[in-house]
Order: C-alpha cells, then sequence, then structure tokens
C-alpha cells in the first residue's frame, strides 16, 4: 500500500538545471576546460564532485583542486539561488503537493543536492515536507539507494510503501534499488526504466500512479 510520496528536487518540483549551467560553464571558462549543455544533462541528479568527475572526463586533478573547484561553482551557483521564489515552482506542483497531504498521504523531499534545504525556502514550499533528505544526509550519492532509504527511514515506512518521483537515470535507479516504486519524469531514453513514466510534470496523475502501481 502507499502511503508516501518522494520527490526529487532539481527538475521535478522546481528548474535549476539552468543555474547549474550557468555556473559550471563559468568555472570552465575560468580553468580551460571543455564544457556546453550537453554535457550539463549528464549532471542531472549527479552529486557535486561526482559532476566534476564527469567534465574532467578522466582527466586527474588533487582533491585540493577539485575542492576549490566545486567551492567556486557552489559560490557561482548560490548567488543565482538568491533569485528564486515561489515562481519558479513547476507547473501546478505546488497544489498536487497539498492535494497528497490533504489526501493523508506523507510528502518528502529526496535530493542529492547539498543547497536542498535552501531552495524549499527560496520557493516557500519548505515546511510542507514530513521528511527531507538532501546531499548531506548520506555518503553515497544516487544511483545508490541510500539517499531514499535515509528518507523512507524519517518517515517511519517501508520502502515498499514509497514511490519516488525522479527526473534523472541516476534517481530512477537510485528509487529501484531502494525497492521502491519509481514513476519517471522526462523523456523514455532518461528514465524509461520506471515502473510509470510521464513526459513532463504537467502530465503527472496521481489517481492514474495510485492505480496502477
Ligand atoms: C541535483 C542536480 C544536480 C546537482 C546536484 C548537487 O541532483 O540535479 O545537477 O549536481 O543536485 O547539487 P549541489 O547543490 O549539492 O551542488
Ligand atoms: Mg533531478
Amino acid at each position: 500500500e502507499i502511503k508516501a510520496f518522494i520527490f526529487d528536487l532539481d527538475g521535478v518540483i522546481t528548474d535549476t538545471a539552468e543555474y547549474h549551467y550557468k555556473s559550471w560553464q563559468k568555472l570552465a571558462d575560468e580553468e580551460d576546460l571543455f564544457f556546453n549543455r550537453e554535457i550539463n544533462e549528464k549532471l542531472r541528479g549527479v552529486s557535486r564532485m561526482d559532476s566534476l568527475d564527469i567534465i574532467l572526463d578522466g582527466k586527474e586533478l588533487p582533491e585540493k583542486i577539485k575542492k576549490e573547484w566545486t567551492d567556486r561553482k557552489n559560490a557561482y551557483y548560490q548567488k543565482y539561488l538568491e533569485e528564486i521564489t515561489k515562481e519558479n515552482i513547476l507547473d501546478d506542483m505546488e497544489s498536487k503537493l497539498k492535494r497528497l497531504k490533504n489526501d493523508g498521504f506523507k510528502i518528502a523531499v529526496g535530493s542529492s543536492s547539498r543547497n536542498a534545504r535552501k531552495v524549499l525556502k527560496q520557493l516557500q514550499i519548505y515546511d510542507m515536507f514530513d521528511a527531507i533528505s538532501d546531499g548531506n544526509s548520506v555518503e553515497s550519492a544516487k544511483p545508490a539507494p541510500d539517499l531514499f532509504l535515509h528518507t523512507a527511514k524519517n518517515l517511519g515506512l517501508e520502502p515498499e510503501e514509497c514511490v519516488v518521483l525522479e527526473d534523472a537515470e541516476s534517481g530512477v535507479e537510485a528509487a529501484l534499488a531502494a525497492n521502491m516504486k519509481a514513476v519517471g519524469v522526462g523523456p523514455e531514453s532518461r528514465v524509461g526504466k520506471a515502473h510509470l513514466v510521464y513526459g513532463n510534470v504537467d502530465s503527472i496523475d496521481f489517481d492514474e500512479i495510485l492505480k496502477k502501481l
């Protein structure tokens, strides 16, 4: 029986991909790294350090420099976050969240981002959630199941009672590895492994999810 919905944040509740893109691009320009929108797409759902490793594409660097670069990228990103308001919530996601709560479901956030709480506050929906797991909650990032298992534990629920909504391949894999039900948001090529797939946030149908999963 489904008792909770765990939402990924970036790409499901709001769209921060463009801010991540601009921040990585600025760092890449400064450090003469090859970067573009296509590479940025691969960073969806991937932790900050894993993102830098993808950009470096096999190039090895001392940990100290990698730390300095990811810190700098994050400083750029945090500047963009100041611009985020309620307007940045995707489509009718807020009313969908309210309806789920009214219907007695628990709702939670399971995000790889260490900035997740800041983003939720900027969106003015921080207090709605029964649990929030973010990039600081566990050691192993998605596609490991740890983050979503952390969320279920905080909700006091079994993994089987949770549905995860994800826009990233790594996130869908994490949900499946956690033995949860996975709903993908985006193209089949990206989230096709999920139990149910919607092309975009607007078309997510919770009645259908409850009936089919
Ligand atoms: C989300 C985004 C990723 C980002 C990650 C870490 O999963 O989809 O693109 O790299 O969070 O974000 P952070 O705010 O910790 O740098
Ligand atoms: Mg995402």
